[in-house]
């Protein structure tokens, strides 16, 4: 393996935080990545992103949205655009979240049309793939990650604007996760996957774990060489343990 990417740590705040307590996790956030080597990004509530926004800027943290639309503008009540999401401070914005994908029958060319859109934008997308339990029951596991990768990546996906997350559906928010050989080996085979569909530079995308990373099992999860850093949601919002996270992953 050559040089490894510097990993990333993203806190999904899914649909939890108030201001109060988003000021508190924003400030411990930009604490944390001033004195440490792994990119810190919070992803919170839209209606959150601008006071989180004016407490990241000019630290070292960055900001990520959890969803965006297809389109640049228009009338779509209740969703929100990419360029907007730019402009306000993200940079970052998760997508494909299996809870998108199954409460909101997001598909894969659904996903591919969203991923363009950030881009389109600036933004760096997270996109998440993952297996169900019965998925991963019935041996289905890695043919559910390659079409994955196939399907939700637009063509154009480079190092800059895309980061996957490897989220095994029934890990999140469950407690249980994979062993870390499990994740060893998927995460070297979606590597594989993702230099079969965009070539050489792939190897420098980085691929998250995500799914009940907390601070008692960080230090197994992160030392997996082939994971580039977490996507955590429960424990994200709890400073100290998403510090625990940050800090369990490899100096680069
Ligand atoms: P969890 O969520 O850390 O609470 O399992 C992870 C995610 O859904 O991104």
């Amino acid at each position: 393996m050559s040089k490894r990417p510097r990993p990333l740590v993203a806190g999904n705040w899914k649909m939890n935080g108030s201001l109060a307590g988003a000021r508190d996790l924003a400030k411990a956030a930009a604490e944390l990545a001033g004195r440490t080597r792994t990119e810190i990004a919070l992803c919170p509530p839209f209606p959150l992103l601008a006071p989180v926004a004016a407490i990241l800027s000019g630290t070292a943290a960055q900001l990520g949205a959890q969803d965006c639309h297809a389109q640049d503008k228009g009338a779509y009540t209740g969703d929100v655009a990419a360029p907007l999401l730019r402009e306000i401070g993200c940079r970052y914005v998760i997508l494909g979240h299996s809870e998108r994908r199954a409460q909101h029958r997001e598909s894969d060319p659904e996903v591919r049309a969203k991923v363009a859109a950030a881009w389109r934008a600036g933004l760096g997308a997270i996109i998440c793939v993952g297996e169900t339990e019965s998925e991963r029951e019935l041996g289905r596991t890695r043919a559910r990650l390659a079409l994955q990768v196939q399907e939700s990546l637009p063509d154009g996906a480079n190092p800059a604007n895309t980061v996957i997350a490897y989220e095994p559906v029934w890990a999140i928010g469950s407690g249980r996760t994979p062993r870390p050989e499990e994740v060893s080996e998927l995460h070297a085979f979606l590597r594989a996957a993702l230099v079969a569909r965009i070539g050489p530079e792939a190897d420098s995308v980085r691929i998250l774990y995500g799914g009940s990373v907390k601070a008692d099992n960080a230090r197994a999860l992160m030392g997996v060489p082939e994971v580039d850093g977490a996507l955590v949601g429960g424990a994200s919002l709890d400073a100290k343990a998403f510090s625990a996270i940050a800090e369990a992953c490899r100096e680069t």
